[in-house]
């Protein structure tokens, strides 16, 4: 065995996702150059609650192209500011692989929405060339035994990568040598084992250096192969192997993740998928924690994403907010409140959410004018096609709702279609008696978490869409069925009618879980278990 259990304390961790914690943008009138502020999105949310309790290196794409002189400005800024290491990624490279592969086909496949899937081989070329980018930022970074984390969707062929480049083993089983070539060749006809170095060595300690023996790799690289322990937490559904089975490339991806030492998926069920699409695709033997995987055994496990309550706590005690939530009351008043925080993505079906709202209002009619749902839609992807249709479909609905329902004082649905800071996110929270969900998909659902965590106070009532992750933790709340406009009227009504006793009793369970179940949880959790593990011999290997 590979594993090297006594210097586990001095393995550093990197995290690598597509989308880092900070959004850059140009911007001539501030000193430097750029602006940076906060990213959206589930991911960045749980990795940074992470952080606050685990220290690590974050590799990820910056999200836009700077001239080559500003590079290093950048790169700099964010590491002091923020320990992160920018990917740079051609324009054309980063188009097709963040709104091409990753969300025109692997987004709406892993969400069960293959009518808006559209393969591409030029997308799936920009997918490979830019997870190699990624690969080797990791090469540059990574020391002997540490451990790499890889996020989400968008690199899914990464952990294939380092194991080939940075451990220069490649695990040439019968199932997988056709598509392990369709993965590594092809960058304009040279491979990217063409390069494959040792690791840097690490400034370790005594421990670290015994168990890695002279630290040099031999002419076959050999003693470098378990040199790492890699992770992999796809923060979206894994979908039934029925769905997953469309993708072009399904026996790619899987073999992808296939190489690494732990899988993690937030609930149940998508782990199950993914194990029955190994069995299904690949034709392997798999357990429900883990798959042989030629010659070794691949952990699957699931690690339930969560919030800092703490973060929301906090950011309720400040005056600022204290002031604001007064404000806003004194607005509403006599008026119940529902919210609504979604990026404006389809998954998270805002239109149903509308159609249920403009249900209950025609169902009873003595709440308009008591009752307003203040949605607020954070633009997302809006190079993707079908994010420009979900915009125009929205806009419709609410028009058309606000021209049936609204008066000259007020309006059914307060729509903000932009981002929100901080403050203001925590002070709606604070006034909501009720919060909607209504995803057709969604792998957890941190809003559904984060209103909770503002609700001390008042006990308001979760209404969450049985399609997201969170249905199977926040036991309490109101579980409704998004594509059944009755059942989501009903739901409003039953919570917007509901007895403290019986509001104060659901709080009290839902806000137990959140407090325990959190994001610094979730990420000691995967780490301590990926630290933990004993990784067996690879084919070949000399384990
Ligand atoms: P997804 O990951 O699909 O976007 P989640 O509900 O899991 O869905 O996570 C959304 C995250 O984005 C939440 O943590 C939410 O607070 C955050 N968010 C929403 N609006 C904003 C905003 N205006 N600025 C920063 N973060 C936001
Ligand atoms: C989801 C994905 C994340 C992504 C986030 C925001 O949570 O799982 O990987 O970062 O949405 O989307 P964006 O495309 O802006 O990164």
């Amino acid at each position: 065995s590979t594993a090297r259990g006594s210097g586990a304390r001095d393995q550093h961790l990197i995290v690598v996702s597509n989308r880092l914690p900070v959004t850059i943008k140009a911007d001539s009138s501030v000193p430097g150059g750029y602006t940076f502020s906060l990213s959206s999105g589930g991911l960045v949310s749980a990795l940074s609650g992470a952080k606050k309790s685990m220290s690590f290196t974050w590799i990820g794409w910056p999200g836009l192209s700077v001239p080559t002189a500003d590079e290093a400005y950048i790169a700099e800024k964010l590491k002091h500011d923020y320990s992160c290491e920018p990917v740079w990624l051609d324009d054309d490279v980063a188009d097709a692989h963040y709104n091409g592969f990753s969300n025109s086909i692997l987004w709406p496949l892993f969400h069960y929405h293959p009518g808006e899937m559209e393969f591409d081989e030029h997308h799936w070329l920009a997918y490979r060339e830019a997870n190699l980018s990624f690969a080797e930022k990791v090469r540059e970074v990574v020391r002997q035994g540490d451990m790499v984390w890889v996020q989400d969707y968008h690199l899914m062929l990464l952990p294939l990568m380092l194991r080939t480049l940075i451990e220069g083993s490649s695990n040439q089983g019968a199932h997988s040598q056709r598509e392990l070539d369709h993965v590594r060749h092809g960058l304009d006809g040279t491979s990217f084992l063409q390069g494959s170095e040792d690791l840097a060595p690490a400034p370790a300690s005594a421990k670290i250096q015994q168990a890695r023996g002279n630290g040099k790799g031999t002419a076959d690289g050999s003693s470098r192969r378990g040199a790492i322990k890699i992770g992999f937490f796809l923060h979206t559904p894994f979908p039934s192997s029925e769905i997953y089975r469309i993708l072009p490339v399904r026996r790619e991806i899987l073999l992808g993740i296939l190489h690494c030492d732990l899988i993690g998926f937030h609930t149940y069920d998508y782990a199950r998928h993914f194990l029955s699409a190994c069995t299904r695709i690949l034709g392997i033997p798999t357990m429900p924690n883990g798959a042989e995987f030629e010659g070794r055994y691949v952990h699957v496990g699931t690690f339930p994403i969560g919030i800092e309550p703490a973060t929301f706590q906090d950011g309720l005690n400040r005056e600022a907010v204290q002031q604001r939530i007064k404000s806003l009351q004194r607005r509403f008043e006599g008026v119940k409140i529902i919210v609504g925080v979604d990026r404006l993505d389809y998954i998270k079906g805002v239109p149903q959410k509308l159609y249920g709202l403009e249900q209950f209002l025609s169902d009873h009619p003595e709440w308009v004018g008591k009752v307003v749902l203040v949605q607020v839609a954070v633009p997302s992807r809006q190079d993707v096609e079908e994010y420009q249709n979900l915009r125009a479909i929205v806009n419709e609905a609410v028009g058309r709702i606000n021209g049936r329902f609204g008066t000259v004082e007020s309006m059914p649905i307060h729509f903000l279609h932009r981002s929100v800071s901080f403050d203001e996110l925590c002070a709606l929270y604070a006034i909501s008696d009720a919060c909607l969900v209504t995803s057709t998909r969604d792998g957890m659902n941190l809003v559904s978490y984060e209103y909770i965590a503002c609700q001390e106070s008042r006990n308001g009532v979760m209404i969450l869409s049985e399609f997201a992750g969170a249905a199977q933790s926040l036991n309490g709340s109101l579980i409704v069925n998004p594509w059944d406009k009755f059942a989501v009227a009903d739901a409003i009504q039953e919570a917007l009618t509901m007895p403290s006793e019986t509001r104060k009793a659901n709080f009290e369970k839902l806000s137990r879980y959140v407090g325990k179940h959190t994001a610094s949880w979730w990420g000691s959790s995967f780490v301590k278990e990926l630290r933990d593990l004993k990784v067996t011999a690879r084919a070949g290997g000399d384990g």
